[in-house]
């Protein structure tokens, strides 16, 4: 079972190519960084011209990488939603062209469903129940995976996402955008303990609270600047980002005791962040529960991780309608169609 994913969400234009629901066999990414990065964030127009002009190219190159050719695909599967509006339709309205054409079946994916199943890329499909944490740009969240494929929120943050945090952050410091990839960078050479950053409603239930985190450090390096006091942007960094992974990390766990799940998934852009994934390693080590995370290009945006939950929806016969619509605000618990 051969199934074409398209990723058009954001600001990355990506086709993967997945074999029978767990073998990869092209993961084709187009970034944008170049075209946003002198706004300091994503331009949804911007995004949704640049995937008008990506997509065709980039199917052709995944359809090369898997060494086989469109008359080959048993499915074309498209991000759906959650993302930006204009950006959504480019990769709807070209994966319905293309499943027309084809006469293969439509499968509309949620993009969040589809971060957590970029791990079965990697270790095989998972046996649910599993606890997902899910943590990207625009989302952070823990949810309940069960057989059924119900995913169930058992918490959230209450405001910022942990992405847009760590871009609201960088952007602050005048680090660039995207934001994550530069403070996990920095953090390398810094001193977490540095500064004694707040861990936002810890050990108070599974939601979490980005935002304070996020004023304390801005208010700290306003008064050092007022001080004259030298700030060691590494050590900023470094202090951050311990504090994220720390409330993220022991969120989970929480979670994770409290349903008596034994495997927890990270999955999300975030997870890509060295400290998050070192800090939640340590506290699965610890109260002996497996952690499966994806190799970083999997945990960012992609086309193969779409075509992984595009395969799930085939192989359950959850087909959609040639006239499903891109959904802006797709919620986690709705799956699609
Ligand atoms: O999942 P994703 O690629 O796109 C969305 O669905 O939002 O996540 C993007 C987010 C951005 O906020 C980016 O700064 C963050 O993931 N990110 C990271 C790292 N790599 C990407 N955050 C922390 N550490 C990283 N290494
Ligand atoms: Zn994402």
């Amino acid at each position: 079972m051969l199934v074409l994913g398209i990723e058009t969400s954001c600001d990355e234009t990506a086709v993967g190519v997945v074999e029978d629901r767990t073998t990869m066999r092209a993961n084709v990414i187009a970034s944008q960084i170049e075209i946003h990065a002198p706004y300091g964030g994503v331009v949804p127009e911007l995004a949704a011209r640049a995937h008008l002009e990506l997509l065709q190219p980039t199917i052709t190159e995944a359809l090369a990488r898997a060494g086989c050719s469109a008359a080959d695909l048993d499915g074309v599967a498209v991000t759906a939603g959650p993302g930006l509006a204009g950006a959504l339709l480019v990769g709807v309205a070209g994966a319905k062209a293309l499943a027309l054409a084809l006469e293969r079946p439509l499968l509309a994916v949620n993009h969040l469903r589809a971060h957590v199943d970029a791990a079965q890329l990697e270790h095989g499909l998972l046996e649910p129940p599993l606890l997902a944490l899910i943590v990207s740009g625009g989302h952070s969240s823990i949810v309940r995976v069960d057989a059924d494929g119900t995913f169930t929120q058992m918490g959230a943050t209450l405001d910022d996402a942990a992405g847009e945090a760590f871009d609201k952050i960088a952007r602050f410091m005048g680090l660039g955008y995207p934001g994550g990839p530069v403070i996990d960078r920095l953090a390398r050479d810094g001193d977490p303990t540095a500064f004694d950053f707040p861990r936002p409603m810890r050990g108070n239930g599974l939601d979490m609270s980005l935002s304070g985190l996020k004023t304390a450090v801005v208010r700290d390096l306003r008064r050092m600047e007022a001080a004259g006091e030298e700030v060691r942007v590494e050590d900023v960094a470094a202090s951050f980002q311990e504090a994220v992974a720390d409330v993220a990390s022991e969120k989970t766990i929480a979670a994770a005791l409290q349903s008596g799940i034994g495997t927890v998934v990270l999955a999300g852009g975030v997870a890509a962040n060295s400290r998050l994934r070192s800090r939640m390693q340590e506290l699965c080590d610890e109260h002996d529960v497996r952690m499966v995370v994806p190799s970083i290009r999997l945990c960012t945006d992609n086309g193969a991780m779409v075509a992984a939950t595009g395969s799930n929806l085939l192989a359950a016969g959850r087909v959609a309608p040639l006239d499903v619509e891109a959904d802006p605000g797709l919620g986690l618990a709705l799956p699609v169609p």
